[in-house]
């Protein structure tokens, strides 16, 4: 067996060896002429030459050996359904939804828009996109319409893949409406609307414009739409996230690359084997969805779990009860999860049988030591934290204990996963930090590993500027975080370097959602910082300048028109990105430059010292936060 550190070093020095034997995990159409193009950083080209398709990887190939195997299993406590799709099954069905979406006109290199709620419909459209060629970028749920809009825009998509409405914790969550609004504020006009009806909100179709899915798919039953083979360098998706402006980004992701980083993510990383089931707690709108719902176990000949609900109801032992049911061998989820199992019953957890599961992954945010301690013992399996972005795709730091088991470091994601150079960096003088324990920023010497994003959609300056021109001096990749290394090379991941802020493993940026807040009328300017909470890791809080300030003069007023920002942020942004408070002061505290003094503030909250203030404009601003956080 080989040692861990030599599989890492190799993949690092022996790039193109190393790669051409992961690359041998996926199948391709037409072999690949070079592994990897880095003759124009940092964008590089893997498995040049190569075609290959991420849907048939992920369908197809399976359908011979295991067409009669799970593949796709829905379980929803929301509607309380329970569907199992064989990979025969999956085959036909996204055979349907391509049909559908080629007689609707989409092409290959077109974008799809993806805006659904946890179904298997949702994982049929990613599919069948890739199946076809075209580019699908789903839109998290919970996300309103002014969000929607401004993907709408970037993405230009020729189609939108929606339903009626999600549901949580019992309520309905009608999606119709929200997307109508979307298209309206949105210039991009998308031709066609698909939309999958499941009966639970009523809603009016736009004649000419709207489509529904069930006669669609009846028309195409017995569709036959071969694999449209592309490019390993084709784009296969886009993804939005966050940074530091307003816009968000759209990571753009490619084919080949990706399908040969999640084959080798799930077999050294997750512990998988084909035949067995994937169990991934997050949402098919985040990137953990897309590697490690829907694209990683299946390219993997898993069956994967897509659940529809929250995880305590009906009761706190509804995520073990699966587990136990269709033999869970990996799980995936956030702590954010397990602190909310946290406060139930912790009988929940020992009332089934957990031997089936290897391991159960965490990521999305820092892994505090009394949650890690708490679901280990409760669970007594093994918990594996890992640290990635919706950049990179798939884990750049962890444990791959499918190469060489290691022991877990608690509040350590691990090491660098095989393909990452992972290097630290000194802020302000862009000096490597190569000594143990010295605080810097994550960075990444390229190039990056497969699976990573390509560019920005649509912006390389963007994708250059941002990512690998913020360490002065370098050219590197730099992850936006802090961390420390330590002796044995494992890392701690310490928070952002920017005004990203993880609201229970949702990561959204402060600057949509002070936007979003200035746009309420009495709203002269805004700061939100992310703050410390015991359950979601952190909160957004809002402090604002009234043009007003007599609407806010009692604690009544005050709290009226909080409510009010809040709908805003609401209708805007949607309930995820709602600050926990919004609290009035007469200046926010900036420097002499006018520059906002976010981690200032963000300490103050956090009942910390905030440092070095010589620079700041009026002293008496930091007091009236001061004073707020401790009244
Ligand atoms: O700040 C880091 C935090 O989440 C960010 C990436 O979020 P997102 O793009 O949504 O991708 C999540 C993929 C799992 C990172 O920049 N983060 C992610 N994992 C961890 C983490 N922070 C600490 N520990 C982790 N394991």
């Amino acid at each position: 067996m080989t040692s861990y550190a030599e599989f890492h070093r190799r993949s690092l020095q022996d790039r193109e060896g190393f790669w051409a034997e992961q690359a041998a995990l996926i199948d391709w159409q037409q072999p690949f002429t070079q592994v990897c193009d880095n003759s124009r950083p940092p964008f590089t080209r893997w498995f040049v030459g190569g075609t290959t398709n991420l849907c048939h990887n992920a369908v197809d190939r399976h359908v011979a050996a295991r067409g009669a195997q799970n593949a796709l299993i829905f379980v929803s406590t929301e509607t309380n359904q329970e569907r199992v799709y064989s990979y025969a099954e999956l085959h036909a069905e996204v055979q349907r939804m391509a049909a559908a979406l080629l007689e609707l006109g989409v092409k290959k290199g077109d974008r799809v828009l993806v805006y659904m709620p946890m179904i298997p419909e949702a994982a049929f459209a990613m599919l069948a996109c890739t199946r076809i060629g075209a580019l699908h970028s789903v839109v998290f749920g919970g996300f309103a319409s002014v969000s929607l809009a401004s993907r709408i825009d970037d993405a230009e998509p020729t189609l939108i893949v929606s339903a009626d409405a999600g549901s949580r914790g019992g309520k309905v969550m009608p999606y119709k409406p929200l997307l109508d609004e979307a298209i309206q504020l949105s210039r991009h006009k998308p031709a066609k609307v698909l939309m999958v009806d499941r009966g639970l909100a009523p809603f009016t179709r736009v004649a000419g414009r709207d489509e529904d899915y069930a006669p669609l798919r009846e028309k195409h039953l017995h569709a036959q739409v071969p694999c449209e083979w592309v490019e390993a360098t084709h784009p296969s998706y886009t993804l939005y996230t966050s940074g530091t402006t307003g816009k968000p980004k759209g990571v753009q992701r490619d084919t080949g690359g990706y399908a040969v980083a999640l084959a080798a993510s799930m077999k050294h990383i997750f512990l998988g084997n084909p035949g067995e089931t994937y169990f991934s707690t997050s949402d098919i709108g985040w990137v953990v969805g897309h590697s490690y719902i829907v694209y990683g176990p299946l390219i993997y000949g898993m069956a994967t779990i897509m659940y529809e609900g929250l995880p305590i109801r009906p009761d706190a032992a509804i995520w073990w009860s699966l587990v136990e049911k269709y033999k869970v061998t990996s799980m995936f989820s956030a702590p954010t999860a397990v602190r909310v199992l946290k406060k139930q019953d912790p009988a929940a957890l020992k009332k089934h049988d957990l031997s089936s599961l290897r391991a159960l992954f965490l990521a999305g945010e820092p892994l505090d030591e009394p949650t890690a301690k708490w679901i280990a013992e409760s669970l007594g399996r093994p918990i594996i934290d890992n640290y990635w972005q919706t950049e990179t795709g798939w884990p750049i730091l962890a444990l791959c204990n499918g190469v060489e088991k290691a022991a877990s470091k608690f509040g350590s994601p691990g090491k660098a996963v095989f393909g990452y150079d992972v290097k630290l960096f000194d802020e302000n003088t862009g000096a490597e930090l190569t000594g143990a324990n010295q605080k810097g920023v994550v960075a990444i010497e390229g190039p990056l590993p497969p699976g990573c994003m390509q560019t920005v959609w649509r912006d390389d300056e963007r994708f250059v500027k941002t990512y690998w021109n913020s360490i002065p001096g370098r050219s590197v990749y730099t992850t936006f975080d802090w961390g420390i290394r330590d002796e044995d090379g494992y890392f701690f991941i310490l928070g952002r370097t920017d005004d990203v802020i993880n609201v229970a493993g949702h990561r959204l940026g402060t600057r949509e959602i002070e936007e979003s807040i200035s746009s309420h009328a009495n709203v002269a300017e805004v700061a939100v910082v992310g703050v410390a909470d015991p359950l979601k890791g952190q909160v957004a809080m809002a402090f604002a300048v009234l043009k007003d300030p007599g609407k806010a003069a009692t604690p009544e007023m005050a709290l009226k028109l909080e409510g009010e920002i809040m709908k805003v942020v609401d209708e805007q942004l949607g309930a995820v990105a709602r600050p926990a408070r919004v609290r009035f002061v007469s200046v926010l505290p900036k420097t002499r430059s006018g520059k906002l003094l976010r981690r200032a503030i963000q300490a103050v909250c956090e009942g910390r010292d905030p440092g070095d203030l010589t620079t700041i404009e009026d002293p008496s601003a930091l007091q009236q936060v001061k004073d707020l956080v401790a009244g």
